[in-house]
């Protein structure tokens, strides 16, 4: 039948694109006011530990790094020294601009110095000429570009010659001195690996980032959503999600659509003033013990109306799916849950990290679902909504 000569030829088709292998999240570097106190939230809250640090006691005369860790997630907290770095301004600007957020969301790549100047003949611009830094755990090769506003991608090589680095984050990094006291009395939080990051930018920059993805980085649209469906009475946004060749790495990138009240994608902009990352997935195994040890820590998760389970709980006979959760245990820690035919996933999102209304984290679990919660987004929304409007920011366009 024609379908399947269709999907014959498609899988034909499928030939790893000439830029390489990408093997993933490295990990993601936030510049922030104070990467001491930032690092410490992630690990008493979150349940990271530490895992690396660069600064004075190094001999890093103009940034502190500190890096922690939640199974394979890395995020590197960094702080300049000084009112401004002795090269240039970049990283003063980035805080008085945006405040606290994601400047790096670096990829495990194959060969970084091809994938870099793959880009660049593409038209990516540089933000880091491919360098090659060493120390006795051996060597690693790192190239950046820039991607939405003012954040960039950095391609990690961590095999060079044949030689993998058996350093403990990148070479420069020396054992982090902490360790974080509460996560030996506080429930393990069980995060694993990161599923994906958010980008948000202004109307009409989706099509062009997404576009962006393809060409310059040989990315493919993995997923899209358009307004018609992820829209409240009030605000709408549009999504395209992109993903390299292995789809190990999966990007969506947002924009607001036109709605009666301005959208959160636009409250974003607004407080992050530019486009940037709005939040990041971490995958678990175990989403039950996983939000029970999140919400004893004291992370605040956005509040899902009743509603909302006994909808699902109305519905649920007639669904294909077996749902293995107790839906009394869903709804006492305030999951959502998305599915079709073939499996489901449950989520949750905190509130805001930081006083400006921007990153924030997602908790998720598949089962045989793909998806990004798509079902979810009426829910999701209202009750973002609730929280945009008590900071006086659901105003009219
Ligand atoms: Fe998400």
């Amino acid at each position: 039948p024609k379908t399947s000569i269709t999907l014959i030829i498609m899988e034909g088709t499928k030939t790893r694109p000439e830029i390489g292998r990408f093997f993933g999240f490295d990990h993601v570097l936030f510049w922030v006011g104070n990467a001491y106190q930032a690092a410490s939230f992630y690990c008493s809250r979150f349940g990271f530990e530490y895992l690396a640090y660069q600064g004075l006691q190094t001999g890093e005369r103009n940034y502190a790094t500190h890096v922690v860790q939640a199974g394979k997630i890395r995020f590197a907290f960094a702080s300049s020294y000084g009112p401004y770095e002795h090269k240039d301004e970049t990283m003063a600007k980035h805080l008085t601009q945006h405040g606290d957020g994601v400047r790096d969301i670096a990829f495990g790549v194959e060969d970084a110095v091809k994938v870099y100047e793959t880009a660049i003949s593409r038209g990516a611009k540089c933000a880091g000429k491919p360098r090659t830094i060493s120390d006795e755990h051996g060597t690693v090769i790192l190239a950046s570009v820039h991607t939405y506003g003012d954040t960039i991608h950095t391609f990690v090589q961590r095999k060079v010659d044949g030689k993998e680095y058996t350093g403990v984050f990148l070479p420069g990094f020396k054992e982090h001195f902490l360790k974080d006291p509460l996560n030996e009395v506080l429930p393990a939080t069980k995060l694993d690996i990161i599923d994906h990051i958010v980008g948000n930018g202004y109307e009409n920059d989706m099509v062009p980032t997404a576009d962006w993805y393809e060409k310059t980085l040989d990315f493919h649209r993995f997923w899209s959503i358009d307004d018609k469906m992820m829209h409240t009475d009030y605000s709408a946004l549009n999504s395209i999600v992109m993903a390299d060749f292995d789809e190990v790495i999966k990007m969506p990138i947002n924009e607001p659509a036109k709605g009666k009240k301005k959208s959160q994608i636009q409250e974003y902009c607004d407080f992050y003033a530019g486009a940037g990352v709005q939040h990041l997935a971490l995958k678990t195994e175990n989403i039950i013990d996983a939000v029970a040890a999140l919400r004893k820590r004291g992370v605040d998760f956005l509040p899902i109306p009743k509603s909302y389970y006994d909808n699902f709980r109305k519905a649920l006979p007639n669904l294909n799916i077996k749902v293995q959760e107790d839906i009394d245990t869903i709804e006492k820690l305030g999951l959502l849950i998305d599915y079709d035919d073939n499996g489901y996933l449950l989520q949750l999102f905190t509130k805001p990290l930081e006083d400006r209304p921007t990153v924030f984290i997602e908790i998720i679990q598949r089962r045989n679902f793909g998806g990004f919660g798509a079902g979810n987004f009426k829910s999701l929304f209202k009750a973002l909504e609730d929280e945009q409007d008590k900071r006086g920011n659901l105003t009219d366009m």
